[in-house]
């Protein structure tokens, strides 16, 4: 069923693409609203409706979040927020005309639709499609809830780093506020529910905007702080400094920051440069935001042995939320990789970080971090010696590549095992990613998570 709500959504927002191209008398648009008509009839045969949520960035369905949908349609997301569409309600019995019209006021610019959305349906006579604001979470059931919430912190914390990077970078007030308790929120989620809030970091790695990357590595250093026991206001200091270290990279043209082939000296040292862009940028918020990401900024690439970049005149050891968000920093830059261009398993990330290990990342720290993280990160996608595919669910600290584990194919060989105690007869095999041949196990997570 879901894949065929898939293909309806994208049909559907094909019809939309010609829409706004030529007109929906055209003969292409003809074509394209009857194989969208014909998936949408097909699915209300089986059922009286189909209801579509936005739950932050992601479309959803039921208990599904349907990330690889989200992922193509991801304008479209933006599209209908910003007509403050979050639910699509589709009935039995819905015309083609309707659809048609229902595509037309889709294709409106948002100043042409001057009444409320669902007021504008009713008044073109469009019955069997409603539109409108998401229930509030409370009617919905708990599990549910709890899964959406996460999101929606998720997504509310991006769009309030995104918006502060903005500021800072036009020279605008930031909305410190807001920040902090973006911070806060994700602080305390990480005491109660850490494993659901990382496993949406490894999830939502697919994006490779600096504010998905800012927000990944403020959630992983402030999780591994507190494990290493930092008091919580320090940690949600080490985690502001993390939303900022990458500052200077905004002010660096993005051809270079995104060429795929080999960078030449010149554009390396510009690279290099967005240390001290960033730290200087952040000196004039020193007011608001403390010192402590200046310093992050300036040191979260010198390395332990102040052998990095930028080259100072004396020798220095990094601060120490330096030396933390640098590892979370290459962790999750190596990890993300993983899911775009090379395949990274994150076997043969740990491998690359450990050939760091007391040059670019102090040793101490970095053995804590994979005893904390596992080298299997929460919410990975693995196959398993007997291949059998199985979702990390927690680490296990005394054998970091033996993590517990729940086998979610085949349906009817599903259960949890801790690794460790089945060595040396099971292991994980390989790391299956999640934008290629782990997709289609997607799906599986979240219905064992029930979603
Ligand atoms: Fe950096
Ligand atoms: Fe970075």
């Amino acid at each position: 069923m879901i894949e065929r709500i898939e293909e309806f959504f994208r049909d559907l927002f094909a019809c939309l693409q010609i829409a706004r191209l030529y007109t929906t008398g055209h003969v292409q648009f003809e074509k394209a609203i009857d194989k969208a008509y014909e998936g949408l009839t097909s699915i209300l045969n089986e059922r009286e409706e189909l209801i579509i949520g936005i739950i932050g960035e992601e479309f959803a369905f039921e208990k599904e979040i349907l990330f690889d949908l989200s992922k193509v349609l991801k304008p479209v997301i933006v599209y209908l927020k910003e007509r403050e569409v979050e639910r699509i309600a589709f009935y039995r019995g819905v015309e083609k005309r309707e659809l048609t019209s229902f595509v037309e006021f889709l294709a409106l610019k948002k100043d042409e639709v001057k009444k409320d959305s669902q007021e504008y349906l009713v008044s073109h006579g469009i019955k069997n499609i409603n539109v409108g604001k998401i229930e509030t979470s409370k009617s919905l059931k708990p599990e549910l809830s709890k899964a959406l919430d996460q999101q929606q912190l998720y997504a509310d914390s991006s769009r309030s780093i995104n918006l502060s990077l903005e500021s800072l970078l036009s020279k605008e007030s930031v909305n410190y506020m807001n920040l902090r308790m973006s911070l806060k929120n994700i602080m305390d989620r990480l005491i109660g529910e850490h494993q659901e809030l990382l496993a949406l970091v490894t999830i939502k790695r697919y994006d490779i905007s600096t504010f998905i990357h800012s927000l990944n590595v403020a959630i992983l250093s402030m999780h591994f702080s507190s494990k290493l026991g930092i008091a919580k206001d320090d940690c949600m200091a080490i985690g502001m400094a993390a939303i900022f270290h990458d500052l200077g990279k905004l002010y660096i043209s993005r051809k270079i920051i995104k060429k795929p082939d080999k960078l030449t000296e010149e554009e390396f040292s510009k690279i290099r440069s967005h240390v001290t862009l960033g730290a200087e940028l952040l000196l004039e918020h020193v007011d608001n935001l403390g010192v402590l990401p200046v310093v992050v900024a300036l040191e979260h690439h010198l390395g332990f042995d102040a052998n990095g970049y930028p080259k100072l005149p004396y020798i220095k050891k990094p601060h120490k939320a330096s030396l933390i968000v640098s590892i979370c920093d290459v962790y999750d830059a190596l990890s993300q990789r993983r899911n775009y261009k090379n395949d990274y398993p994150p076997l043969l990330i740990y491998e690359i970080m450990m050939k760091g290990k007391g040059t670019s990342f102090d040793p101490e720290l970095l053995d804590a971090y994979f005893k904390i993280m596992g080298v299997w990160p929460v919410g990975s996608i693995v196959s398993l010696s007997d291949s059998r595919i199985a979702v990390v669910r927690e680490e296990d600290e005394e054998d970091i590549f033996s993590p517990c584990v729940e086998v979610i194919y085949p349906l009817e060989k599903k259960e949890s095992i801790k690794l460790k105690e089945t060595k040396p007869s099971l292991k994980i095999e390989h790391y299956l990613n999640p934008w290629k041949e782990g997709q289609a196990y997607l799906a599986l997570i979240q219905k064992e998570k029930n979603l």
